[in-house]
């Protein structure tokens, strides 16, 4: 009999551990308390599949879209067995987002890597982006039917419009975009590379606005003001190039930091974007790296630490910068 009831107290308390952290899993993604659930994550040495995410939304469809809050960039990664070896090993190592465009010329191998896993398609989060000589409502919709084709999928999770920098056109791209949501054909859709004038401007002229807006950042460019207003207007943060393309992997300062949570600095500025409430896009094409770049979940950078890497910020962007321009 005694047995009997401390077996059902141990099932309880399983049961009830198990509704919390469901709980904190399912709240919207940017609080600290889910952050906090990310890190608690410590026994875990490397979960598979990499599921913590984000729901984003698209007002006024209000459809929740979750986002893994890790993916594989595939910027630069050549196009054929490079790029499919990069997303194989990604999705083998418990990646369930893929960040790829159509300037990359690797969506055809992001496809063809996708269908050999044998992952169910819905497991799978995979975004794609306009490119900017394709702007304009025909000319948007059949870019998009392009990527789908050169996907061999049948819709993607995310739709970006890669950069502002076609201002003749952008605000009449955008009803394409409304469009192509409102097919399905893609789950959600943003932008990339928009300023605060950018995203203000779109506001005054959509029905729809973007669920996310992919821009640079790590704590060498932190955009704080963009940030905040990103923030504040409910548009989730993807960060792109958050390793700083390697450039800033040797600063002394960034690798004392690492070096006392016995850490890489590539994965000290992983998580310093994971803290920030970003979705972080990490590039490589290297197996080990891939791994690595998985495996920050497990630590906690403290906030006066998190403080000085704000405070390394210099506004470096390490490839182009749309969102000061017109
Ligand atoms: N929307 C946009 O305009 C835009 C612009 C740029 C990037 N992006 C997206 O963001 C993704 C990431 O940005 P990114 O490709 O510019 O650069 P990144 O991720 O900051 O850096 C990639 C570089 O870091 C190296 N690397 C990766 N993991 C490492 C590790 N653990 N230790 C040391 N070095 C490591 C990679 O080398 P190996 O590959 O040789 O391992 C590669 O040279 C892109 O692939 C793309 O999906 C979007």
């Amino acid at each position: 009999m005694r047995g009997m009831i401390r077996c059902s107290l141990v099932l309880c308390m399983i049961l009830l551990a198990v509704a919390i952290r469901q709980a904190l899993h399912n709240s919207s993604g940017l609080s600290s308390s889910q952050l906090g659930g990310l890190a608690t994550r410590t026994n875990m040495s490397h979960a598979k599949p990499y599921t913590d995410s984000i729901e984003v939304f698209n007002q006024p469809l209000k459809q929740g879209v979750k986002i893994p809050r890790i993916g594989l960039g595939v910027f630069q990664s050549a196009p054929g067995p490079e790029t499919e070896e990069a997303v194989a090993c990604a999705l083998q190592e418990g990646y369930r987002h893929i960040d790829t465009a159509a300037l990359y010329r690797n969506e055809a191998s992001v496809g063809a890597a996708i269908r050999n896993s044998g992952i169910p398609r819905e497991e799978i989060f995979v975004t794609t982006k306009l490119w900017n000589s394709d702007h304009g409502y025909q000319q948007t919709l059949q870019a998009f039917q392009r990527s789908l084709v050169n996907l061999g999928l049948e819709y993607v999770d995310l739709y970006l419009v890669h950069s502002p920098m076609r201002v003749d056109k952008r605000l009449e791209t955008w009803k394409a975009m409304e469009t192509i949501l409102k097919s399905g054909r893609a789950r959600s859709i943003g932008v990339s590379n928009y300023g605060i004038h950018h995203l203000e401007e779109l506001f005054a002229n959509c029905t729809i606005r973007p669920s996310v807006n992919q821009v640079e950042l790590h704590p060498y460019h932190t955009r704080t003001v963009l940030v905040d207003f990103c923030k504040r207007n409910g548009i989730a943060l993807q960060a792109y190039s958050p390793l700083t393309k390697g450039r800033r992997l040797k600063d002394p300062a960034l690798q004392e930091i690492a070096h006392r949570y016995h850490k890489t600095p590539a994965q000290l500025l992983l998580r310093w974007g994971l803290q920030k409430g970003f979705i972080v896009l990490p590039k490589s094409v290297t197996p080990q790296r891939i791994l690595q770049n998985i495996q920050v979940t497990d630590f906690e950078i403290s906030a006066a630490d998190m403080a000085q890497l704000d405070s390394f910020n210099e506004n470096l962007a390490t490839g182009w910068d749309p969102t000061t321009g017109a």
